[in-house]
């Protein structure tokens, strides 16, 4: 039973105790929301000037591992029917939801449409829950799966599958950048890579103060890709959080643990966390794309000068277990694969 925040939080004056969080992960401290988070403008990508705008993408990598993109060629008018989309589907009655609300845990079908609540998928087990549901699933460029996506609101089989074409688009001209970037071996990110649409929903909460969207931690995957329209998301930067700003039409990337690997140490994941708010609820379509199956530094950026500084490792077998199976604290999943030269 997946017992989905957005069926009851809205009948709610305080914030139950299974919700509150414990004291030292509380948003406590003031936090700026900050117009430093760079913003790279894609429509000059492939222009004269490609060659800032792959320096400034490293830059914003490099120091923030987070940045904002916008002329990214993705319609705005698809953009908001998505938007749209997600927010009637959280807002399906509780029966309607609870068709795709399976238990995360005992769900095996890793490409199925899943819905649950709270922080992950071992939702039983945890001593405190966030304020979210997330529905989640795969989006693969087959098309294999979309039978078993959500079919209500009606049309989402045919917006999200238009979306999802788009945001393959935008990842493989990041990831081209990336790659030019850090000059990696051509056609570095060029295989098929899997992608996922992860959309939290946060619902407006009684008392922002004892809880959160969802805890500080970095994403396990490639790069993610957040559609938000309401303030929430905030990164950890030199040891204090800030605010990342809405953009309109913008989308928020972000760089995941493997982005590490990699690079051999040259680029790191930022943590990060989502706040809540008491007026309004918080829908956030993520979209993430996975790695190679097998995660290692490119081997142009290692040599007698530069040791790689991690083992090869499986991201589905050796990596992903282990990050979910406990509280993985920001970038401590990584530990295991470390060489000597790390
Ligand atoms: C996530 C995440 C941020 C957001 O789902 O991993 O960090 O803005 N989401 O909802
Ligand atoms: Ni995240």
């Amino acid at each position: 039973m997946a017992d989905l925040l957005s069926n009851w939080s809205s009948t709610l004056e305080a914030v139950p105790p299974s919700h509150c969080i414990p004291e030292h992960e509380r948003p406590s401290d003031p936090v700026e929301i900050g117009d430093s988070i760079p913003v790279i403008d894609l429509g000059k990508a492939n222009g004269e000037e490609r060659s800032v705008v792959v320096k400034d993408l490293l830059k914003a990598f490099e120091e923030y591992g987070f940045f904002q993109i916008i002329n990214h060629g993705v319609p705005v008018d698809l953009m908001d029917e998505a938007m749209k989309v997600y927010k009637e589907f959280f807002s399906l009655p509780a029966e309607e939801k609870e068709n795709y609300a399976k238990d995360a845990a005992n769900n095996t079908n890793r490409g199925a449409a899943t819905l649950y609540s709270s922080s992950a998928k071992h939702y039983d087990s945890e001593e405190h829950r966030y304020w979210r549901d997330v529905l989640e699933h795969s989006c693969n460029l087959d098309g294999e799966d979309k039978k078993t996506w959500p079919d209500n609101p009606p049309r989402y089989r045919e917006v999200i599958g238009a979306y999802g074409d788009e945001l393959r688009r935008v990842s493989k001209v990041i990831l081209g950048m990336l790659s030019e970037g850090l000059g990696l071996e051509t056609g570095f990110f060029d295989k098929e890579l899997g992608q996922r649409m992860l959309v939290n929903h946060y619902p407006a909460c009684p008392d922002p103060s004892l809880t959160l969207g969802v805890g500080g931690h970095c994403d396990p995957n490639l790069i993610t890709i957040i559609q938000q329209e309401v303030y929430g998301l905030q990164i950890l930067k030199d040891d204090k959080w800030i605010g990342v700003q809405p953009i309109r039409n913008a989308f928020v990337v972000n760089s995941g643990l493997p982005i590490t690997v990699y690079s051999n140490g040259k680029l790191t994941s930022v943590a990060h966390r989502v706040v809540t708010n008491t007026t309004e609820s918080r829908t956030s379509i993520g979209t993430f794309i996975c790695p190679h199956e097998i995660v290692e530094p490119a081997k142009s950026l290692v040599g007698p000068e530069n040791p790689p500084q991690f083992k090869p490792f499986h991201w589905g077998i050796d990596f992903m277990p282990h990050y979910l199976s406990k509280k993985s604290v920001y970038h401590a999943s990584l530990e295991p694969f470390k060489t000597e030269a790390n």
